[in-house]
């Protein structure tokens, strides 16, 4: 059966590249969902007519009615203001949070049984509203932050040491903010971990550069990324709707796990049909431990501002 993949906020820069990554891996139909109307359609068609070169059978239609999203098996939810040079994620708490109000009741009328890909910032507070707001099971609310993450962090051990990205695993928990945790100890090239290959001081730089990788994008661009972040959303979607029990750093709720009780927080998930089928709980060192207990924090901050 083909599979249906709604994007809210589609029409945006983020939106439209996922549903590309979608469309280009046949991984099902596309419904961009955005309160621009006539861009979203546009958008669309345009997407649309790329599949005759891509040799792929994704029909891909785009509007603000939400009653063609019905029955999607995942939402991806990527709507919300960007961030402008200067800013940091968590300056956008409050607007996002408004427009995940608008949403929500949308989801859980037309989608009731969708995986959600929560996608705006901060992060991990706007995906603890959503599931909130929708009360959907905690497998089906899977923050993309991790991936993307992890993908700078291994785009950047690549420049450093000059080898295939193909050949780099890395590790970032935590939220999704200055506070995020980039494990050097996790981190591989060939299996290999990344502190017998490079000093402690290039490690510590790559890792600030990574944390500080939405940032930089944002400043050189003069609104937040969408390619990486695109291609992370889709690796996501196509690992649940393949089934492939791949292993991922998501932001999910924690009930425990790692010592966080009741928060969205980024940490390895096995990510299957069911969405999240397995919460990874991989030991940490006291300082990894620290570091990942105050990005906890500061996750709780921003979500006890929305009273979520
Ligand atoms: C970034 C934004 C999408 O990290 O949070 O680029």
């Amino acid at each position: 059966m083909k599979r249906k993949v709604t994007i809210v906020g589609g029409a945006g820069n983020v939106g439209a590249t996922v549903g590309r990554a979608i469309a280009e891996k046949e991984l099902g139909d596309v419904v961009l969902v955005d309160i621009a109307d006539q861009k979203a359609g546009g958008v669309a068609l345009d997407m649309y007519e790329t599949c005759p070169i891509l040799g792929s059978d994704s029909r891909i239609i785009g509007g603000s009615d939400w009653s063609a999203a019905a029955g999607s098996d995942i939402v991806v939810i990527t709507s919300g203001k960007p961030r402008k040079p200067g800013m940091s994620r968590d300056d956008l708490v409050r607007d996002n949070f408004e427009i995940m109000k608008s949403i929500a009741p949308n989801v859980v009328a037309h989608c009731p049984n969708s995986i959600m890909i929560p996608v705006a910032n901060p992060l991990d507070a706007m995906a603890q509203a959503l599931f909130r707001l929708t009360k959907f099971p905690r497998e089906r609310v899977i923050g993309m932050a991790g991936v993307l993450d992890s993908a700078r962090m291994s785009t950047f051990i690549a420049m450093e040491l000059n080898v295939s990205v193909e050949n780099i695993h890395s590790f970032v928990l935590g939220g999704h903010g200055d506070t995020m945790v980039p494990l050097a100890r996790y981190s591989t090239v060939a299996g290999v971990p990344i502190t017998e290959l490079l000093s402690k001081d290039r490690i510590d730089a790559i890792a600030a550069r990574t944390a500080n990788g939405g940032a930089e994008i944002t400043k050189l661009v003069g609104t937040s990324a969408w390619y990486a972040p695109g291609a992370a959303v889709a690796e996501m979607v196509e690992a649940i709707l393949r089934d492939k029990k791949k292993i991922l750093p998501c932001s999910v709720f924690l009930q425990g796990e790692y010592g966080i009780r009741d928060l969205f927080v980024g940490v390895p998930v096995k990510l299957g049909a069911r969405g999240v089928e397995e919460i990874f709980q991989i030991t940490l060192t006291p300082e990894e431990d620290a570091a990942l207990k105050k990005s906890a924090a500061a996750v709780k901050e921003l979500v006890d501002v929305i009273g979520m």
